[in-house]
């Protein structure tokens, strides 16, 4: 039996913080609507929209990608997902939070025969140049992930792998690349349709934010040996969840209300997250992107200028404690906290009883880091109750796929529903188009020669840069 995730939020209330909190009233203010918006949610969902909510329930993808890497798992030292945004972040906080911690370190043999995984999310030439130089392609299996199939950064990276492979390969090294991308639109659907190369597919009306459980982030899992089918399940008993359970018993909506209320009501328009876990540390990276990118808007869904989102922040326990804890309690309180805590970690490790002459060392002694790692936690939740921070918890009773894939649900669903809270599309990103087409432009592409010109104007006029 797979235990679940759990969800407090008792440090966010009245009666605990205090005014910086939300009275039980307040709270209960927001039933109606929240679950007015979930049951438009639901009513999409049956109707066949918000395509997210069922891929729990599709096994097929899954499948397939366990199939080609169990076919492909042993000819491999590397695998290699290049990729940005939506195409990799999901990636990394799988292969962080449910492979080795060391995972390209240890041998192979303790992957259980898996190739190493990278997954390129910079185009930065001095990374990708030292990258390039630690393993041998010929080796590798590269697989290219984009949605649109036309993203600037991924298409660079695809071209020169497809240019050094061509080089080394020739004709053979269709058996080094594999690319996910939409099922028709994007160049690169119309370069696996030339070049015969194996493809997996991005399913339509899935944004790259939500794309974690589809081909684009179940491949490389797969690869790297996770119980995807068990990530899958996790995934579906969220959404059985959200679709069955009344207000007060559904914290996904519950979160979404707590926290456009934290956001709106009170200025707390940051949202820390701080997970207790090296595992899930990549988890507050994917969750930083989701919250950003779906809830950061000008315009309402009326077009009005709103300018919405809580800006989100990711801090790790216990590095940031000595990083950042001292402004969370004693800076501005503009923050709302949520704490990822594990009961229980893979490993124990005792931490010896030495120096028993020095008090200040002794009492360290025959404690674990298990008991220091969750009393630092609890020093920081009190520390900022204290303080009157309000602060909200996702416990991971263990962190495996079942309750990550939990995870990823929850804070799929609270995003989404977070979106008709503040009446925005959450599903879209014109902020980042704007600053895709300078680059285009200054890349010289076709159809943006005018906006060039306009681009190279602007950047001539700077009077404020200087040598020091
Ligand atoms: O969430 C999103 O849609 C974006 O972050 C995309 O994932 C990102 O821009 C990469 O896009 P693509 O997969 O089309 O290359």
């Amino acid at each position: 039996m797979n235990s679940s995730i759990r969800f407090d939020y008792s440090n966010l209330m009245q009666e605990v913080i205090g005014k910086e909190g939300i009275s039980k009233k307040e709270l209960s203010g927001y039933k109606s609507v929240s679950t007015r918006y979930r049951d438009e949610m639901k009513k999409e969902y049956e109707s066949g929209g918000l395509k997210f909510l069922s891929l729990p329930f599709n096994k097929q993808y899954a499948k397939e990608a366990l199939k080609f890497a169990k076919e492909r798992i042993n000819k491999y030292e590397n695998f290699v997902v290049l990729g940005i945004g939506g195409s990799a972040l999901g990636n990394i906080a799988l292969l962080t939070a449910l492979g080795h911690p060391y995972y390209n370190i240890v041998s192979k043999k303790e992957r259980k025969g898996s190739p190493r995984i990278f997954i390129l999310d910079n185009i930065d030439p001095d990374q990708f140049y030292g990258f390039l130089e630690t393993i041998d392609i010929r080796k590798t299996l590269f697989n290219v992930v984009s949605k649109s199939g036309e993203t600037a950064e991924t298409m660079s990276q695809f071209l020169i792998i497809y240019d050094m492979l061509n080089r080394k390969l020739g004709k053979k090294h269709k058996n080094n690349l594999v690319i996910t991308t939409d099922a028709s639109k994007g160049f690169l659907r119309k370069i696996i349709e030339k070049e015969n190369y194996d493809s997996f597919v991005v399913p339509d009306g899935v944004g790259g934010r939500f794309s974690i459980l589809t081909p684009v982030g179940l491949l490389s899992s797969a690869f790297a040996g996770i119980d995807i089918n068990n990530l899958l399940k996790g995934a579906a008993s969220i959404v059985e969840m959200f679709l069955k359970n009344d207000y007060l018993k559904n914290p996904t909506m519950l979160n979404a209300a707590l926290h456009y209320h934290f956001d709106t009501q009170k200025g707390n328009n940051i949202s820390v997250m701080m997970p207790y876990s090296y595992k899930l540390k990549d988890f507050a990276d994917w969750y930083r992107q989701i919250w950003a990118e779906s809830l950061g808007k000008k315009f309402n869904l009326k077009g009005k200028e709103v300018f919405t989102g809580q800006t989100p922040i990711k801090a790790l326990g216990v590095t940031d404690q000595h990083s950042q804890v001292q402004l969370y309690t004693e800076g501005p309180n503009n923050k709302i906290f949520t704490f990822l805590s594990v009961d229980d970690f893979d490993n124990t490790i005792k931490i010896p009883k030495l120096f028993k002459e020095i008090d200040g060392l002794a009492y360290l002694g025959n404690h674990s880091l298990n008991e220091l790692m969750t009393f630092e936690r609890i020093g920081t939740e009190l520390a900022l109750k204290a303080a009157k921070r309000p602060q909200c918890q996702i416990l991971f009773p263990k962190v495996n796929a079942f309750t990550v894939g939990q995870f990823i649900m929850f804070y799929e669903i609270q995003t989404a529903l977070s979106g008709k809270f503040y009446q925005i599309n959450p599903y879209d990103q014109p902020g980042v188009e704007a600053g895709k087409k300078v680059a285009y432009a200054l890349m010289g592409r076709k159809g943006y020669e005018d906006y060039q010109k306009e681009i190279l104007k602007q950047l001539s006029k700077k009077e404020t840069s200087f040598f020091v």
